[in-house]
């Protein structure tokens, strides 16, 4: 079971309720490899998508996840919902909840606003991901993957690579990789970097291959172009050359090195296509995680039951 009615980060959950989410995720990956990809689970739930960020693979791994367990799902788009006429959070958040949602994905830019939600209303929040704070389920399906690939998290060396600073994914996996006992060192340009990073319990390397030097896992961050503006780093081109993830940078790596990402990937500026296409990246594993993992929280918070029940 988990402690609380919302997923709002990693920083608050227990060691034992990640294990639980990845074990129970493991069971409801089987269901994506049938034909007939539909379980009653969770049959005679709604849940409500309220992103008032743009998103590709969480919305709608969250959509698909709780289709494929029979919940009733609906998307609002706050472009074009009363989000556009002022109506505050809150009061949008009241107003789903009046037509009787159990359960809210929300995405927003602020920091802070999942939680905000989560003690207005008695439905269930899961937070998709919040300003610069945190993006729990992002971090779950790489630790998913992680765990899937090398057998363990325990002892991992695990590199976290690019803009530290605003990174919610960053900061949701240094919480959770913590806790499962990996090693975490991170790099990215200083500006990047936040001063009191080390108090998180990561070290901090000054150069992408002290980095890499001996790592089990490297994540590579999106760079987020709109930061190029702001004197973060010089150039795209210039980021490339020396913190993009290229065939040479890994040779300092294990041998069996596993390269994952977030997505969206910026292909030639954070990683090379080539290091994309290679046997050593699971990007588009990490989709198919994705969906998983979210089926496992909606089945854990929505039903509260031992891992894998009612997933027939
Ligand atoms: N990784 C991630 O959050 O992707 P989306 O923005 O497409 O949801």
């Amino acid at each position: 079971m988990l402690s609380s009615k919302d997923l709002l980060g990693l920083k608050d959950i227990s060691k034992e309720e990640i294990e639980l989410i990845l074990s129970t995720a493991e069971a409801m990956k089987e269901i994506l490899f049938r034909d007939i990809k539909k379980v009653p689970t969770l049959r005679g739930k709604s849940m409500v998508c309220l992103f008032y960020e743009p998103s590709t693979r969480t919305r709608t791994s969250f959509e698909l996840a709780g289709k494929y367990m029979s919940a009733d799902t609906v998307n609002i788009s706050t472009s074009t919902s009363s989000v556009v006429k002022g109506e505050t959070l809150r009061d949008t958040g009241r107003t789903i909840e009046a037509m009787g949602i159990d359960l809210v994905v929300i995405r927003h830019s602020c920091s802070g606003a999942p939680h905000m939600l989560a003690e207005e209303i008695s439905a269930s929040v899961i937070n998709a991901g919040d300003g610069m704070h945190e993006h729990p389920t992002q971090a779950l399906l790489d630790m998913f993957t992680i765990k899937e690939k090398k057998g363990r998290i325990e002892g991992l060396e695990v590199a976290i690579i690019g803009d530290i600073l605003h990174s919610r994914v960053a900061r949701s996996n240094i919480w959770g990789l913590k806790k499962m006992g990996a090693n975490i060192r991170v790099c990215g340009p200083m500006p990047l970097i936040p001063p009191n990073i080390s108090d998180l319990g990561v070290r901090v390397c000054s150069s992408v291959e002290e980095a890499v030097e001996g790592a089990d896992v490297i994540n590579v961050l999106r760079i987020q172009r709109e930061r190029q503006d702001k004197g973060f780093f010089p150039s795209l081109r210039e980021y490339a050359k020396i913190y993009g993830i290229d065939r040479e940078k890994l040779k300092g790596a294990k041998e069996d090195v596993l390269v994952i990402h977030p997505g969206p990937v910026n292909r030639g500026v954070e990683i090379t296509s080539e290091v994309i296409e290679s046997s050593c990246a699971a990007i588009e594993e990490q989709v198919t995680n994705g969906v998983a993992v979210r089926m496992a929280l909606l089945y854990l918070l929505l039903q509260g039951g031992a891992k894998g029940e009612g997933a027939n």
